[in-house]
């Protein structure tokens, strides 16, 4: 039986409670990884640690509950990975919300710093606080999560698509320093299509997320995995990634607003009259 590229590397997971951070958590274990798993959720925490547990019994995991826009909790949980493991190779900096979910004047200011907070703020974090661990290793990897929400802006997703383009830009500007200086350590940004998981918890995008969020979370987490293997810096996959992402490169904005416009179907023009609230 040939060994997995990432039997015992030490990875650390963010938002490991539900959707992809447990399918990254479950596939690893089945691949022999030592895990540093983390999330706010500890019930889910807690279910996705018993099933690493079922899945593969030789390897430590260790854990936390943490809160990825807290900068302190960052510092313990680097201090947790050198004190289990002795380092890390690989961190997926995964966790993520979906935001206001609402039209732009009804995305409150709170609500907007808060999904920058959590999802690129985290990141940063993340890669501030891990990358010194990394780059004593022979391989490793950081992998960002930003979206298809990172090729293109979308209707009550302002706070959201503002938060992965961010991811996006600070990912692209890491990799090329990182690339000259160190470059054993690899440096990864994924652009998800729609993922079904449970992002999408309000009550505005249940409709999307029946109809866009399809492409099972294993599946898509198996192929970032293969792609880090191949060293792959952009990872595009999931329902509409591919298509989005071409058409986000080669249409010009004037053509690109009205199809997404159109493809979303989600501007209600009464949300908007002047006489409603968020006009006033
Ligand atoms: N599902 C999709 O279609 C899709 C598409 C593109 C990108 N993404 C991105 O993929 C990542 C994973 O999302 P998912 O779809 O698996 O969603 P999910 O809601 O199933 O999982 C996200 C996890 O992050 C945790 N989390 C939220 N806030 C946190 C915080 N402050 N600190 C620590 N943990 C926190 C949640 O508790 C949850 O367990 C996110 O960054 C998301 O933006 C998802």
């Amino acid at each position: 039986m040939t060994m997995s590229f990432y039997h015992e590397k030490i990875i650390a997971i963010t938002g490991a409670a539900s959707g992809m951070g447990r399918s990254y958590a479950t596939l690893l274990a089945q691949q022999g990884a030592k895990l540093l798993l983390s999330d706010v959720d500890e019930e889910g925490l807690n279910e996705t640690i018993a099933l690493v547990n079922a899945l593969n019994r030789n390897q430590k995991v260790a854990s936390m509950i943490m809160d990825v826009s807290q900068p302190e909790h960052w510092q313990q949980f680097k201090d947790l990975a050198l004190a289990q493991f002795g380092g890390c190779h690989m961190l997926i900096n995964n966790a993520g919300i979906e935001g206001a979910a609402q039209p732009f004047w009804a995305s409150m200011e709170t609500q907007i710093k808060q999904t920058m907070d959590v999802n690129f703020y985290g990141v940063v974090y993340g890669c501030r606080c891990f990358i010194p661990l990394l780059v004593k290793q022979d391989w490793a990897s950081i992998v960002n999560i930003s979206s298809i929400f990172g090729f293109i802006g979308t209707p009550n997703a302002s706070d959201y698509c503002a938060s992965k383009f961010a991811v996006r830009g600070y990912t692209e500007a890491l990799m090329v320093e990182l690339a000259h200086v160190y470059p054993q350590v690899q440096v990864h940004l994924v652009h998800p299509g729609g993922v079904d998981t449970d992002i999408a918890r309000s009550q505005k995008t249940a409709k999307f997320k029946h109809k866009f969020l399809t492409t099972p979370s294993d599946e898509m987490c198996q192929v970032v995995l293969d792609d880090v293997v191949k060293n792959n810096p952009r990872i595009i996959y999931g329902n509409h990634a591919q298509k989005t992402y071409w058409l986000s490169k080669l249409l010009p904005l004037k053509q690109l607003k009205k199809i997404i416009a159109k493809g979303l179907a989600l501007v209600d023009k009464n949300e908007y009259s002047p006489d409603h609230k968020g006009f006033q």
